[in-house]
């Protein structure tokens, strides 16, 4: 079965074709994120009319790459939800209408399952069940994986996700958008046992609840206050204890959810699954429990059409 898909959910615009799905033919992503840098931040107005420009073309790209033409397609998957609206809407529009045109079904697809089938695309035998971490820009997520359409949520973030949290200290210490791969850059020279920036929640393993945003606040009351005293402070060290802060909590709770839960198998999804630290963190800990870890290939952390296929 050949599948087209559709990604726009944010200020990547990407179209993949993968067959029976696991086996990737073209995967062609567009991002208009040197555009927002300019801001600071995603502008969804702009991430909208820049689909728009390049979706067509990605999607002959796409077909030429994979050495397939439109009639081959057995189906067009697009992300439906959640992302930016003006965003979506440009893929599910572009995705209606080729299904419509080549009489094939339309697969609405969830975005924070596609995250999690990028570990199907990375580790051929990987079948549910199993504990994902999902953590994204807009998500951060303890899922039981009961089979490929059933999901259970065991914890998630009370307020900003793990991304976002990134990407607002990131900003706090004067990177450029997107911060989380900046702050990691920034995280390798810094002494992550500077500052223990951690709260009750976070560190009890029996509550499968977190929070990032006092963490994000302590970190900008730090700097506000040294800045008063005219003291000066390391941007590194704060930029890595902030990331072990948020890697030893995401560690913690993904970890002790796969254990009470009885799972041998824990993966890592969303965009925040780029980062090194997180990866060996997770890694180590299971490593100690027993426990298989998988995290997708770099090329499928952050947004893609892949993995939205699969
Ligand atoms: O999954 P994604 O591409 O988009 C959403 O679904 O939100 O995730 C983007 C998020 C951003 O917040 C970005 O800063 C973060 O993932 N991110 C990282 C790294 N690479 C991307 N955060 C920390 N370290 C990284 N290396
Ligand atoms: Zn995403």
């Amino acid at each position: 079965m050949l599948i087209l898909a559709v990604e726009s959910s944010c200020d990547e615009t990407a179209v993949a074709l993968v067959r029976d799905g696991r086996t990737v033919l073209a995967d062609c992503i567009a991002s208009s994120v040197e555009m927002h840098k300019l801001y600071g931040g995603v502008v969804p107005e702009i991430a909208s009319r820049k689909h728009i420009e390049v979706i067509s073309q990605l999607a002959d790209q796409a077909l030429a790459q994979a050495g397939v033409t439109r009639g081959d397609i057995d189906a067009v998957a697009v992300t439906y939800a959640p992302g930016l609206i003006g965003a979506v809407l440009v893929g599910v529009s572009f995705a209606k209408a080729v299904a419509y045109a080549l009489g094939v079904p339309l697969i609405p697809v969830h975005h924070v399952r596609g995250h999690i089938a990028a570990n199907y695309l990375t580790y051929p035998d990987l079948e549910p069940p199993f504990i994902c971490l999902v953590a994204s820009g807009g998500h951060s997520h303890i899922i039981e994986v009961l089979d490929y359409d059933r999901f259970r949520l065991l914890g998630h973030t009370r307020d900003d996700a793990a991304g976002e949290a990134f990407d607002k200290v990131a900003r706090a210490l004067g990177l450029p958008y997107p911060g989380g791969p900046e702050l990691e850059k920034l995280a390798l020279t810094g002494d992550p046992m500077k500052y223990p920036f951690h709260s009750a929640l976070n560190s009890s393993a029996e509550e499968a609840d977190f929070s990032f945003s006092g963490i994000k606040t302590a970190v900008v009351n730090l700097m506000h206050n040294a800045a008063q005293k005219g003291e000066a402070l390391s941007k590194a060290d704060i930029a890595a204890s902030f990331q072990r802060a948020v890697c030893d909590t995401l560690t913690l709770k993904a970890v002790h959810a796969a254990k009470e839960h009885g799972f041998n198998t824990l993966a890592l999804a969303g965009g925040v699954s780029a980062n090194r630290a997180l990866r060996s963190s997770l890694a180590l800990a299971c490593e100690e429990q027993g426990i298989r870890f998988c995290c997708p290939d770099f090329r499928y952390c952050t947004d893609n059409a892949a993995m939205i296929a699969c």
